[in-house]
């Protein structure tokens, strides 16, 4: 479980916030108001998605657009034959807390 102190606002904010943690990199993004965190490169060929686009309720990589349902990262659509790790996350007042399903987390905002 980590807990990303002040992290609500932030995210208001920037809708789209890159993050390290001790699994590597990940990405906290708002979807219809909800914390989603998920991976930050495509299980495809690693593209970035921290800039993916948002349709519906998938998550389409910019680069051969392979599509994730954004609830939890299944590989829908196009190239990438694994899902998208998508990790359990939920606003707690002003902080985000994740909860990473084994050991501890140390993510800290990027
Ligand atoms: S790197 Fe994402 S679909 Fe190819």
């Amino acid at each position: 479980m980590a807990r990303l102190n002040g992290f609500r606002e932030r995210l208001s904010e920037e809708r789209v916030v890159p993050v390290e943690t001790d699994r590597g990199p990940y990405v906290v993004r708002l979807v219809e108001g909800a914390p989603v965190v998920h991976y930050a490169l495509c299980p495809h060929r690693g593209g970035p998605l921290e800039d993916a686009y948002e349709i519906e309720r998938l998550l389409v990589c910019a680069w051969h657009r392979s599509a994730f349902r954004i609830a939890d990262g299944r590989a829908v659509y196009g190239p990438a034959c694994a899902d998208l790790p998508v990790v359990p996350a939920r606003f707690d007042g002003p902080d985000l807390v994740v909860d990473w399903t084994e050991g501890p987390a140390d993510a800290t905002g990027g």
